[in-house]
């Protein structure tokens, strides 16, 4: 078989994470303070891919091209490939084939999180040389994804997009991998209902023409970051694998269980109970950090409680009278309240924020 390259969609809008993707990529959200984009890159580099293309769009494009660079840091070549508009990850395909050419190739969407990685699939690909490979879990709500149908004897039957009723709980899991046929059936399907070329309905295409499509159920888990919650579960899964490490300064201060306290960080009179990161440069006074939090670089907590959040670089949380928890704040996010005021609320919040009062 050709080398396998690599294709991973960063394009898209992003709409489930706002306001956090009006000014920036949702695949550059942090997870366990390091971009998601970042773990799909190193899952290909891991499994021996070179060649990587990554889909940008126009808005979002030129910030993903800055943060992951040429790929030389992780030992990969990446290539940008600009996609006008998001009509789909069929549509993507056919935006990046003369990236891909005849090659075969791992297909990744970029706000996606596989734990284990793609070794043991991109083996499985290289050794049964099926037409494309499948990855499918379980999940609780498959109205919500690509859903798949598989014989008694393992073979996949039908595959729909977000069915209203779904006939399984088989979500198809966003990571692909296809042979140079993908590019005619791409060609050969029309837009769905929500107007997107669905590489879904592509696979469908190479089922009803007799291709060998192989379903993998995967092992471990598997995490969409597309809304919040998900998010909020993806850093609490990935913190939940740190190993511990200070190297920052600790004046008064203690840490419990898995904490990563980057260098740069100093801590004054407060406790971190892990799994939790603090970003490089954070600054950390009279305050408790809880359980699956990941403080960003730079970000300033002054006599506060925060858990199961993420604060991403720059944010401020200052004299809360109370916890702060399940929160993803944005860059340069300010909380606080004056010390002996009484009390009040004062917000200046962007579209479609949500805060919660509990
Ligand atoms: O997460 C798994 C699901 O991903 C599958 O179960 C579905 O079958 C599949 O269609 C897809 O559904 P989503 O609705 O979650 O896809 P989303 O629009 O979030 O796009 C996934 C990634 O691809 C995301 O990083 C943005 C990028 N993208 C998306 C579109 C529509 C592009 O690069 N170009 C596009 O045109």
């Amino acid at each position: 078989m050709e080398p396998l390259k690599g294709l991973i969609l960063s394009g898209g809008r992003g709409t489930r994470l706002r306001p956090i993707t009006y000014t920036s990529a949702k695949q550059l959200v942090p997870v366990a303070n390091k971009p998601v984009l970042f773990y799909g890159i190193e899952a290909m580099a891991a499994a021996g891919i070179e060649e990587i293309g990554i889909i940008i769009a126009p808005e979002t494009g030129e910030e993903i091209k800055q943060v992951t660079g040429d790929g030389s840091e992780f030992g990969v070549r990446i290539s940008y490939i600009l996609q006008d508009e998001p009509a789909g990850l069929a549509h993507a395909v056919l935006t990046a084939e003369p990236f891909l050419g005849t090659s075969p190739f791992v297909m990744y969407l970029g706000d996606n999180l596989l734990q284990g990685g793609m070794t043991d699939l991109v083996d499985a690909f290289r050794t049964n040389e099926p037409d494309a490979l499948i990855l499918l879990t379980p999940v609780p709500d498959p109205e919500n994804y690509g859903v798949a149908e598989v014989d008694a004897d393992g073979s996949v039957k039908r595959l729909v997009e977000k069915p209203p009723e779904p006939k399984t709980d088989l979500a198809l899991c966003g990571v692909y991998m296809f042979t140079a046929g993908i590019h005619d059936a791409a060609r050969a399907i029309e837009p769905s209902g929500r107007g997107e070329l669905e590489i879904t309905d592509a696979i469908q295409f190479l089922v009803d023409g007799g291709k060998r499509v192989e379903p993998h159920i995967v092992r471990g888990w598997w995490k969409d970051t597309g809304r919040l919650d998900d998010m909020l579960e993806a850093n609490r899964l990935v913190l939940d694998t740190i190993e511990p490490v200070v190297g920052g300064e600790m004046v008064d201060s203690t840490t419990h269980g898995r904490v990563i306290i980057e260098a740069g960080a100093r801590l004054e009179r407060s406790t971190v109970r892990g799994p939790a990161i603090i970003g490089a440069g954070a600054r950390l006074s009279d305050c408790y950090i809880g359980p699956y939090t990941a403080v960003g670089p730079g970000c300033v907590i002054e006599n506060a409680e925060v858990e199961h959040s993420i604060l991403l670089e720059g944010s401020s949380v200052r004299q809360l009278d109370g916890r702060m928890e399940s929160s993803l704040l944005g860059r340069n996010v300010a909380i606080g309240r004056s010390k002996g005021q009484p009390r009040a609320f004062r917000f200046m919040v962007g579209d479609n924020s949500e805060i919660g009062i509990l």
